[in-house]
């Protein structure tokens, strides 16, 4: 049994400061929480425990005794062992190998002998895998439980895991949050990285919150409640869930009539979908990642073909409208944005062979400037200056220059893929408002998220996409979480359920 202390950890990158003097204390046994939003830190904060990063000062005790942590090799035999983000499996190996590769001896141990210890050890945690299936054939909830296992394998007695959740849909969650339970029951010890707080409330006995680098503070759970921890979070009251009022719609803008789009691999990940928007309302997408949404967006914004079926915008040009469509990105550094470009260029990226900015071969500098300043106040873009590379913002802003010029000219149809990914609590907010307004002039908004309580609280209607398909289109003031968990899961759906996995012979 060790509690772990850290003693005043500051780690810079540069001159900038991502961990600044953190201490925390995370007693044997329990569930700590480590809260924040996108970069303040935690992930840093537990490389540096898992040997990955060295601090630039302070301290780690277990036990009371200060330890050196060198390498992750380090960390393993002091018993921490690290789940991360994006997990670090062999998609060509099988379970079992995944597990022993590293360990002593290695792929040369008897892999019956292995998988039976690997059976028993997932039986012990109610983590069933199947131990002789290849990696890449299981679904990623599957492959997070190979991830757990392949650490407690190591005889982790403390145990990392950074944003678990975010790659499982809500039935797997709950299944997760019960896995955390009976680990800490079996005397390890959890941190849980997350930003999510019904799943810190649910499950931890303390909580540390980060905040920019700096720790804002430390309690226990029992002792704080959702709406302190988001305003810690954030440094200022926020309202979560806020759902739009009902509101009369008009006529319909986007009319999507059995489509089917295929990869570029010519995977089918559309199958077969209809759905309508009209002037005034917000659309929902809810479903996990890799149902199809980019491929549905994408043949909305004509940049995939559709093999069949049909996509019709009916924006009436009478009403001022200067384009048919606004696209919000899912991957805004790949897709929305160039980086190396200036707010100011950033602004007009569309617009930048038409007038006014452009005459002849002139750029007309003085009003891409105007134009900048004027995005740059309505919507609250926070930079120095509008020369600035956009590559030199932050996420959230530059999320804001996106929005300020896709909705430049009042589109009558506005698709957003994922508009919050990444964002924190703040700007989250910022851009939910900006697109609620935009509801309210009635533009028709088609909202696509994998965060299920986003997208119900911010949905008119609610789809769920599951393989392609649309199963149900729901009322989203009265579906609740669980009737839209289980479409998602894939349960309830009225599409046949294929089998995920198959053990080999
Ligand atoms: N290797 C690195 N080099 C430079 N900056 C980094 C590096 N790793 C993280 N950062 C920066 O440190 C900050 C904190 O990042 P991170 O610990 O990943 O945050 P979190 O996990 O809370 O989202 C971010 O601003 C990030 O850009
Ligand atoms: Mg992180």
């Amino acid at each position: 049994m060790s509690d772990l202390q850290l003693v005043n950890i500051t780690k810079r990158f540069g001159d900038f400061t991502a961990n600044d003097g953190i201490s925390l204390t995370v007693h044997a046994g329990s569930i700590h929480g480590l809260l924040g939003e996108n970069g303040a830190g935690k992930s840093t904060l537990m490389n540096i425990l898992s040997g990955l990063y060295q601090p630039d000062e302070g301290e780690i005790l277990l036990d009371g005794r200060s330890v050196q942590i060198k390498a992750p090799a380090d960390a393993i035999r002091r018993g921490i062992g690290m789940i991360h983000q994006h997990f670090m499996l062999v998609p060509q190996l099988t379970v079992t190998e995944n597990i022993i590769l590293g360990c002593p001896g290695g792929l040369h141990l008897d892999m019956r002998s292995q998988a039976q210890r690997i059976t028993e050890l997932s039986q012990t945690y109610g983590l069933d895998v199947p131990p002789l299936a290849r990696v890449e054939n299981l679904p990623v909830g599957i492959q997070q439980r190979v991830e757990i296992l392949k650490v407690l394998y190591r005889q982790a007695r403390i145990l990392i895991l950074d944003e678990p959740t975010a790659v499982l849909t809500p039935g797997e969650i709950q299944g997760f949050l019960e896995t955390l339970k009976q680990l800490a029951s079996r005397n390890h010890t959890i941190i849980f990285i997350s930003h999510k707080l019904d799943e810190v409330m649910a499950v931890c006995n303390e909580v540390t919150i980060l905040r920019r680098g700096k720790q804002v503070a430390s309690c226990a759970t029992a002792d704080t409640n959702r709406t302190e921890l988001a305003r810690l979070m954030v440094d200022r009251h926020v309202e979560i869930n806020s759902r739009p009022e009902p509101q009369s719609t008009g006529n319909v803008v986007l009319d999507v009539q059995d489509l089917w789009v295929s990869t570029e691999h010519q995977v089918e990940a559309v199958r077969g979908l209809s759905l309508q928007v009209r002037a005034g309302e917000i659309v929902g997408i809810a479903g996990v990642d890799g149902n199809g949404q980019r491929e549905l967006t994408d043949a909305i914004a004509g940049l995939l073909p559709a093999k069949k079926g049909s996509i019709k915008i009916h924006a009436n040009p009478s009403k001022g409208t200067s384009k048919p469509f606004a696209y919000i990105p899912e991957d805004r550094q790949k897709q929305g944005l160039v980086l190396g470009f200036s707010i100011a260029r950033n602004l007009i990226l569309k617009a930048f062979t038409r007038l006014p900015f452009c005459r002849g071969w002139l750029l007309q500098r003085e009003k891409i400037n105007t134009n900048a300043h004027q995005a740059i106040q309505a919507f609250d873009i926070r930079t120095p200056t509008s020369q600035l590379p956009v590559g030199q913002l932050s996420g959230g802003n530059q999320q804001k220059v996106i929005l300020a010029r896709e909705l430049a000219g009042d589109p009558a149809l506005i698709i957003a893929m994922q508009p919050t990914r990444g964002l924190d609590i703040g700007a989250t907010a910022e851009v939910q408002q900006s697109l609620l307004a935009q509801r309210t002039r009635g533009a028709a908004i088609l909202y696509i998220s994998t965060e299920l309580e986003e997208v119900m609280a911010m949905s008119d209607r609610l789809g769920v996409i599951y393989r392609g398909q649309l199963v149900d289109m729901l009322d989203a003031s009265t579906a609740t979480l669980e009737q839209v968990g289980l479409r998602m899961a894939g349960v309830h759906t009225g599409v046949t359920r294929e089998p995920i996995y198959s053990e080999p012979a």
